[in-house]
């Protein structure tokens, strides 16, 4: 504990088995990761709605919402992006506790952020409570895949120079060495993606 927490006390809630029973569903992370225009937000916005409409309570955060908001005094340095990352990390694991699904679509190009992450929610909550399960779904394109698409021609403008940091081009990408799922969007329709990750979460009990 810093000296900042030494005066603040933790006020005991209902246990977490009790909230989801109460909300009648789990809470938990699904963390996409993967290069830009790997199509990570396609992916999380078609889950994110497929979860909704089978009557579960999901959030998805992403550019939108977090880099215009929450984080918009971050820039794209290592250390931006290292707490980019936390503080995601800590929000998402505030929707997971609260009993929803939070969905989160950035690079997070970093293996050591993203083990954070998922050591947060294993940590979180109060003693008795289970972990909070964190799904990393690695979205696995070729980095040539990736800059043929470039839909915001932002790989064209890296590569003249005009963007520095780049990830994948001038700043590094480190791809999951175990991700619970991998999905290789070159491959598969954004409704087949889905239903990989849906029918892993049906056969881990995550959603029923
Ligand atoms: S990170 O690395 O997780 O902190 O990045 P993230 O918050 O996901 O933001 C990535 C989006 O920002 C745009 N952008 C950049 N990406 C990578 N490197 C640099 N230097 C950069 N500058 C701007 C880019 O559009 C990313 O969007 P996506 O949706 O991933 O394509």
């Amino acid at each position: 504990i810093s000296p900042r927490q030494a005066n603040i006390t933790w006020h005991p809630s209902l246990s977490r088995h009790e909230r989801n029973q109460l909300r009648s569903q789990k809470g938990f992370t699904i963390w996409f990761t993967g290069l830009s225009a790997s199509g990570k937000s396609t992916v999380a916005t078609a889950l994110e709605q497929h979860l909704l409409h089978i009557g579960l309570s999901a959030y998805r955060l992403d550019g939108d919402n977090v880099r215009f908001g929450l984080n918009k005094d971050l820039g794209f340095s290592e250390k931006d992006r290292n707490e980019n990352i936390r503080r995601i990390a800590e929000v998402a694991k505030l929707f997971a506790d609260s009993s929803t699904i939070a969905l989160t679509s950035f690079i997070s190009p970093y293996r050591a952020d993203r083990q954070i992450a998922r050591d947060l929610h294993a940590a979180a909550g109060q003693s008795g409570d289970d972990p909070l399960a964190f799904i990393e779904v690695f979205v696995d394109i070729p980095l040539e895949e990736a800059e043929k698409r470039d839909p915001k021609g932002l790989y064209k403008k890296a590569r003249a120079g005009e963007i520095k940091d780049f990830t994948g081009i001038s700043a590094p990408y480190e791809a999951p060495k175990a991700p619970e799922i991998t999905i290789r969007t070159d491959l598969l329709s954004v409704e087949e993606s889905v239903r990989k990750i849906v029918d892993y979460l049906a056969e881990k009990g995550l959603i029923t």
